[in-house]
């Protein structure tokens, strides 16, 4: 399929995405691909190589008594990789090599980099530290640093999670970046949710899961002039909405405003039906 892409002049840019082992296609195209960046450290049992590899390695983010902190991602329970380990991007590489030679991607679209997590810090919790409760928590998501993400004092090689949080995308992006272009010899495209300053030199953005209105349409404009602020020319926003059902009227006047986005995409979540009757996409 991308080789018939590629004679048509057509670019092929693949999500990094979670399978269900059990998938047989999903299991074949990502055999050695990681998952988001969170990378599935039980399905397939003991025959996942990126995971395999990884651990014989030791590129996962430790808990804080120095074991592999395992939380929960699109494919059940994850491992996070460490991006600020050198071994970690070379092993990282080596992933993307392995399944370019079989699928030769264009680019590659990183999500879930925050990085999101389902469970709270991890699967077995979060011990009680300053790190995790500091004497002032800022209005952040669900209340406590450790929401949505990893616990703050998961142990990564520069430092811990608390002091790096923020910087995981980044990393990430700076990975891919760099393995991408050792791997296809040309300028990388790399789409990332999370950002960071200096980001736009590694990656586009876009904005994440905004919601089909109005509201959300008029904010994509102010969100899309202030990223070329940050040094972040790549930039759009999910064009009709990623979240609830848009419009007919929403997605023609999305299209038109999205025309002027530097990155122009539509993108949407699976859950909403109504969609396919108004949009081509
Ligand atoms: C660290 O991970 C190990 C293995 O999953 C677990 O047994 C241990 O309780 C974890 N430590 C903390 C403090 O969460
Ligand atoms: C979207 O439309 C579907 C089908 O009509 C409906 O089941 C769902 O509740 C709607 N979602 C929202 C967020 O309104």
């Amino acid at each position: 399929m991308v080789e018939e892409f590629h004679r048509r002049g057509m670019k092929y840019i693949l999500i990094l995405m979670a399978a269900k082992a059990s998938q047989l296609l999903t299991a074949v195209l990502c055999w050695f691909l990681p998952q988001d960046p969170g990378i599935s450290s039980t399905s397939p049992t003991e025959n996942y190589p990126p995971f395999d590899d990884g651990l014989k390695r030791d590129v996962f983010i430790k808990n804080v008594t120095g074991h592999i902190l395992i939380g929960k991602v699109w494919p059940g329970p994850t491992a996070f990789p460490d991006f600020t380990n050198p071994e970690t991007r070379q092993w990282w590489e080596d992933c993307i090599r392995g399944f370019h030679s079989k699928v030769p991607v264009d680019g590659l679209w990183i999500d879930m980099n925050e990085p999101a997590n389902f469970v709270q810090g991890s699967m077995e919790g979060c011990p009680h530290t300053d790190l995790e409760d500091p004497p002032y928590t800022p209005r952040v998501v669900g209340g406590e640093l450790n929401s949505g993400t990893l616990c703050m004092s998961a142990q990564r090689r520069q430092s811990t999670h608390y002091n790096l949080h923020n910087m995981y995308g980044l990393t990430e992006a700076y990975a891919t970046n760099r393995a991408l272009a050792k791997v296809r010899g040309k300028r990388p495209f790399v789409l990332s949710r999370s950002s960071y300053s200096g980001i736009g030199r590694f990656s586009g953005v876009w904005t994440g899961d905004v919601r089909s209105d109005w509201e959300q349409l008029r904010f994509s404009i102010p969100a899309v002039l202030q990223f070329s602020l940050f040094g972040v020319p790549l930039v759009g926003v999910d064009i009709c909405g990623f979240e609830g059902n848009t419009t007919e009227e929403l997605c023609v006047r999305w299209m038109q405003l999205g025309a002027f986005y530097p990155f122009m995409r539509d993108h949407h979540d699976n859950f909403n039906a109504v969609r396919s009757k108004h949009c081509f996409c």
